[in-house]
């Protein structure tokens, strides 16, 4: 049998599931009722996104305590990379450079699912002073009419750019020549071959 090379680990890969069913989540209760199906979905919608903010909490300490911070952040270098990757994809003269642990496109999409997590989360906290919980009564006056639109543009904003991105991730991630990073993210492994293939192994 093949070597088995972990990729994700299994906290990791718990982690993946339960943020993605947590946006899955959040997109449905959000987007259904604006298509007609009503049911009260703001209580499911809060506590969802509490959910989300909490286990990336835990993944952003894990991330810069227990891992290499910089294996998936976008670099000078990657973008140099990926240009040189384009002239080899248009030209014969063009040479192919394998990544390290995550190609460009992996770290483009980290970075722009984390700069719209982030805001969602902010702005979706905020909005919270607004609602009645079991924790507080709520309050509209806390921040001025223009101040909550700002807050509230910025929230439905980031949360359609999001399901545009994970469209596009999804179509990726079933993609035959990408399958192998699927099952990496159920069963944790790549074969060797399918990391030599892609993947630079001294910067791995
Ligand atoms: C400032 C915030 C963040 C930091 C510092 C951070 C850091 C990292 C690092 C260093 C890795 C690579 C771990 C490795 O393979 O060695 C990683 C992977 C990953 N990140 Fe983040 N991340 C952040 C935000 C997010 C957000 C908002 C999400 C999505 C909700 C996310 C989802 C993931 C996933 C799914 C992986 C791959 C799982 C794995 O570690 O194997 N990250 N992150
Ligand atoms: C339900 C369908 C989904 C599938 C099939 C899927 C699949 C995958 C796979 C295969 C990877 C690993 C790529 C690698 O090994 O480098 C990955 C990584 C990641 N996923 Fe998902 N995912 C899904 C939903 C989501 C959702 C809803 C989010 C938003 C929070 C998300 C955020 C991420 C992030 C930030 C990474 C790390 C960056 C990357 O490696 O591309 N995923 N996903």
């Amino acid at each position: 049998m093949a070597a088995h090379i972990l990729r994700h680990a299994l906290i990791d890969r718990i982690f993946h599931w339960l943020t993605a069913a947590c946006v899955l989540v959040l997109m449905a209760t959000a987007f259904l009722p604006i298509l007609g199906i009503k049911f009260s979905w703001v209580t499911i919608h809060w506590a969802t996104g509490v959910v989300l903010g909490i286990a990336v909490l835990i993944h952003v300490v894990r991330a810069l305590v227990f891992q290499r911070a910089t294996a998936i952040w976008v670099s000078p270098r990657d973008l140099g990379e990926g240009l040189s990757n384009l002239k080899a994809a248009l030209s014969p003269a063009g040479r192919a450079i394998k990544p390290g642990k995550y190609s460009l496109a992996q770290k483009s999409m980290h970075l722009l699912v984390t700069i719209l997590i982030l805001a969602v989360l902010v702005t979706g906290g905020l909005m919270m002073v607004r609602v009645d919980t079991p924790f507080w009564e709520r309050n509209p006056y806390w921040l001025t009419e223009a101040q909550w639109g700002t807050v509230y543009v910025l929230h439905g904003l980031a949360a359609l750019t999001l399901v545009t991105t994970i469209m596009l991730h999804i179509y990726f991630a079933l993609r035959p020549e990408k399958l192998c990073y699927t099952r990496s993210m159920i069963k944790g492994w790549l074969t060797e071959s399918e990391r030599e293939k892609n993947h630079d192994i001294q910067r791995w």
